[in-house]
């Protein structure tokens, strides 16, 4: 039977045939010429919400509407990732000087339309958050086996509906800070906590969170160009 998680990576798959193919039929030609638009919602609209959902959620791309994700991740590294997308994933670069469509105005009313949209204070209720990347601290894969059987197995081991995150195919698309983000923040949308939960209704600690990513990342198959922990 096939994962959940198959069908989210195969849905990425089609949002980028659509994206990088012609119009769809039906959809009426654009009255302003795409460099001229830097109104958000349509921005987002055209060029994100096929992979990241409408209005930011229920995607198979992970959800950018999501408070706790945003109070987290650095204003400068969400510009970043838009601007040059992550290699050897489905998220392509869109600055047009990495090759992609925007203009860097338009790239920032997205991050700006972004916050202002979806960003809103979080009470962390005191816990120490984890960083958004690992930087260079090394992950322990042997810690991170133990801690997916504790936190994780019963949602995506094997034959789990949810599907297993441990798949080979699955972790060939997904990058280290994919999985870290995962990690961190959950998936709000389809109900999977964030890492203030994880630890059987207690918080991951930083360490926790890289010792998972070293462990999904060291069932990769060999030889994937995919980014890694210590290359974010
Ligand atoms: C074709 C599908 C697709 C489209 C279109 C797309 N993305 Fe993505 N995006 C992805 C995938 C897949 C990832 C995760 C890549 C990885 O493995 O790191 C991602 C990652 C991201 C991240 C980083 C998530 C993290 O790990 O913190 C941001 C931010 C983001 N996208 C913003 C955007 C914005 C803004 C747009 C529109 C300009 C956009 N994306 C369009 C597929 C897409
Ligand atoms: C209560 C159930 C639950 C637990 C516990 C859980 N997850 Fe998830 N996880 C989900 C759901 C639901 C999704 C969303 C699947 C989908 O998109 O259909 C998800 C998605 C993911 C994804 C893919 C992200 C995406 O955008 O689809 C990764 C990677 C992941 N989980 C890793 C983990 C790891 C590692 C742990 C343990 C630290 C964990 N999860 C614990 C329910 C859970």
């Amino acid at each position: 039977m096939q994962s959940r998680l198959s069908y989210v990576f195969a849905g990425i798959g089609i949002a980028v045939l659509l994206t990088a193919g012609c119009t769809p039929p039906g959809k009426p030609k654009p009255e302003i010429t795409p460099a001229e638009v830097t109104d958000f919602s349509t921005l987002f609209s055209e060029n994100c919400s096929g992979c990241h959902g409408v209005d930011g959620k229920y995607g198979a791309g992970r959800p950018l509407n999501d408070p706790l994700y945003l109070a987290v991740i650095p204003k400068d590294t969400l510009r970043n990732v838009i601007e040059n997308g992550r290699k050897g994933t489905a998220m392509p670069a869109w600055a047009r000087s990495q090759g992609g469509p925007l203009y860097p105005k338009q790239i920032t009313a997205l991050v700006d339309g972004i916050e202002q949209n979806w960003a809103k204070p979080v009470n962390l209720h005191g816990v120490a958050v984890p960083r958004y990347s690992a930087g260079n601290v090394p992950g322990d894969p042997a810690q991170g086996k133990k801690l997916f059987a504790r936190d994780c197995f019963m949602c995506h081991g094997k034959g789990a509906p949810i599907g297993s995150v441990t798949d080979p195919a699955v972790l060939a698309l997904a990058s280290d800070q994919y999985l870290r983000t995962s990690i961190l923040f959950g998936r709000p949308d389809f109900g999977m906590p964030s890492f203030r939960n994880l630890n059987l209704g207690r918080a991951l600690t930083d360490q926790d969170v890289t010792d998972l990513v070293a462990y999904l990342s060291s069932m990769r198959p060999p030889n994937t160009k995919i980014a890694k922990q210590s290359e974010e």
